[in-house]
């Protein structure tokens, strides 16, 4: 579905310009001698709008992932007059659907098809990985805007980039801070039986381990199939363990944390995780389940700054909602590609590939971060808790972790 740009789900703000100024300044325009309304003017290859692939779930367990992305990149064109880079923009979507079967298809065919200068998303890993060959032999920028695979930015492929994390880093962070308050209490380790939770749950191993944590055991739970834990929780209660860490996010983060609770597992074992498993609506459905649930994560919505206090507004003024961290890694994909198209020499994705390299410092509700030398995000993490504040239940900021 190709959409010429004015969201549909962003509400026009305050200073949507009305009827009456907008033919004012065309008059002005008209009586000050300007002939054409075109900036650059006549026939180079760089005019007209750049096409820009949006590829995130639609359907499937992180559909609601999905969504917040759609609405974190479309704020920022909206911010932004529909342009990135001073050129006009014209996204195409495509759905990425739950796995690599919709996914792979459906973003190939955004470049192959369509003919984008760059795609930006990718929710799941398992489809990243399924993808990243296409991209880098197609020479067209994937800006990942969420799968944390590690795998994907190993050998920094000028055509893969990534404004989110790597699983394995968000996992890692939380390791230390988890042994030291644990003392002789062992973890158990649960999740999604696919490449992100693998990876999430060996980067917090790791750190927990090499900080003293010892490992009561681990169950890999079927990626998007798993709707009764009952059976895996069982063997977490057979453990003794003290505390559980865990990968679920989406749906399977919102039963998870339901039947966490509901089992009576809370009581004795403290449930950590990546932050995902609290994240946005998910929390939103959790309800009270998710109380003191302490998990690391580069974004809460309630880091206080004045860049992220500005963004939160904007986002809930358009939205009706607060922002969550794929809405701002979507946001930042944005940012970047503005970043690059202000310098690129040419608009086909060679040229975008190029000038992603130099976009420097991105300006981020998260905090300023640029890429590091494999295309990653360098940037801080944090110790979230799931606590009652003046908004409803949300994920408290209690400190910065140490990588
Ligand atoms: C991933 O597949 O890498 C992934 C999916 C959902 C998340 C985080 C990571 O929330």
């Amino acid at each position: 579905v190709s959409v010429s740009f004015v969201p549909s789900r962003v509400r026009r703000g305050r200073r949507a310009a009305s009827g009456a100024t907008v033919a004012l300044s065309l008059l002005l325009l008209a009586a000050c001698g300007g002939g054409s309304l075109s900036e650059g003017g006549g026939g180079s290859e760089n005019e007209g709008p750049v096409k820009i692939g949006l590829s995130v779930p639609i359907s499937g367990v992180y559909a609601s992932l999905g969504e917040d992305m759609t609405q974190g990149f479309e704020l920022y064109l909206e911010q932004n007059d529909g342009q990135l880079g001073g050129r006009d923009i014209e996204v195409v979507k495509a759905d990425e659907g739950e796995s690599p079967q919709t996914g792979v298809p459906a973003t190939t065919k955004l470049v192959t098809q369509n003919q984008v200068s760059a795609v930006v998303g990718i929710v799941n890993s398992a489809t990243a990985l399924g993808l990243k060959d296409t991209f880098v032999q197609s020479e067209v920028p994937l800006v990942i805007a969420n799968a944390g695979a590690d795998e994907l930015t190993d050998d920094a492929s000028p055509y893969i980039w990534r404004t989110s994390f790597t699983n394995g880093q968000v996992g890692a962070a939380l390791g230390a801070a988890v042994a030291e308050e644990l003392g002789d209490k062992e973890v158990y380790l649960m999740a999604a039986d696919y490449a992100a939770g693998h990876e999430s749950t060996d980067g917090f191993r790791e750190t927990f381990t090499a900080a003293g944590g010892k490992i009561a055991g681990e169950t890999f739970t079927p990626f998007g199939t798993t709707s009764d834990w009952q059976p895996f929780l069982s063997k977490v209660r057979a453990s003794k363990a003290g505390a559980v860490y865990v990968f679920y996010a989406g749906a399977e983060a919102v039963n998870f944390v339901k039947q966490y609770d509901s089992f009576g597992l809370g009581q004795n074992a403290q449930l950590y995780g990546a932050g995902f498993l609290t994240e946005g609506g998910v929390l939103d459905a959790q309800g009270d389940a998710a109380t003191g649930v302490k998990t690391s994560l580069h974004y809460s919505h309630l880091l206080d700054t004045e860049r992220n206090k500005e963004f939160v507004e904007a986002y809930q003024a358009a939205y009706d909602e607060v922002p969550t961290v794929y809405a701002v890694q979507a946001y930042d994909a944005a940012a970047a590609l503005d970043a690059a198209l202000e310098g690129a020499e040419s608009t086909d994705g060679a040229g975008v590939a190029e000038a992603l390299a130099d976009v420097g410092e991105i300006d981020s509700p998260r905090g300023t971060w640029s890429f590091d030398e494999d295309h990653n995000p360098d940037q801080p993490y944090y110790l979230r808790e799931v606590q009652e504040t003046d908004g409803g239940l949300a994920n408290a900021v209690v400190q910065e972790l140490e990588q």
